[in-house]
């Protein structure tokens, strides 16, 4: 049967690199997978008060309902600062709370960074695993992608230029869905 998974991008920028892959990644998923990407970006600054008073804001509650329909979860992140864009930070942590209720928990994940520079995103892709560990999502450590050279990577459609990249693309989207299938979400 196909996984639905969910994708979290951490731009909100028109043109953002790592929008233009999380699309290039849909379309090249395997039968077995669905992709599909979740916004975030309208979603309100996490406050824990409105969880305390059991008023949760409507848009968090919107977003914890959808995010716990799918079978597993993908990061596509650009690296702010050597690590996680504030607003990716913030649907981590909405989705975690209340507390015992995380929408994250046993869903399996992967990461995958997107950066003009050189480093392609090392530094954001291993902070947001860092927060998968406390999460308890099992996230997929192999293949690594660490995608540089963004400015270089897409044409004017948004597709990949470089068949090497669409290789490593496959190879991930192949393993995902290995991952997938061998860590079924809530089996932990
Ligand atoms: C606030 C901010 C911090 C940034 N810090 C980094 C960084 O630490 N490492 C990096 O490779 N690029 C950094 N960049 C450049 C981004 O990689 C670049 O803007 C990229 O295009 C953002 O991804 P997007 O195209 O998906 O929006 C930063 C950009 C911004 C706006």
């Amino acid at each position: 049967m196909t996984k639905r998974i969910a994708v979290f991008v951490g731009s909100l920028r028109k043109e953002s690199f790592n929008r233009k892959m999380a699309k290039v990644l849909t379309a090249l998923a395997p039968g077995s997978l669905t992709l599909e990407i979740i916004e975030i970006g309208g979603l309100p600054l996490y406050n824990q008060d409105y969880d305390d008073e059991g008023k949760p804001l409507p848009a968090w509650t919107e977003f914890r309902n959808r995010v716990k329909s799918f079978d597993g979860i993908l990061f596509v992140t650009p690296e702010y600062n050597r690590s996680v864009p504030g607003v990716l930070k913030n649907a981590l942590d909405v989705g975690s709370r209340p507390y015992g209720q995380s929408v994250w928990e046993g869903k399996p994940g992967a990461v995958l960074s997107v950066s003009p520079g050189a480093i392609g995103g090392f530094g954001a892709n291993h902070h947001l695993r860092q927060s998968l560990v406390f999460l308890n999502v099992p996230a997929m450590q192999q293949p690594e992608a660490y995608i540089g050279g963004a400015a270089k990577l897409f044409d004017a459609n948004g597709n990949i230029t470089n068949e090497s990249t669409r290789e490593l693309l496959l190879k991930f989207l192949d393993a995902f869905a290995a991952w997938i299938a061998k860590n079924p979400s809530g089996s932990l």
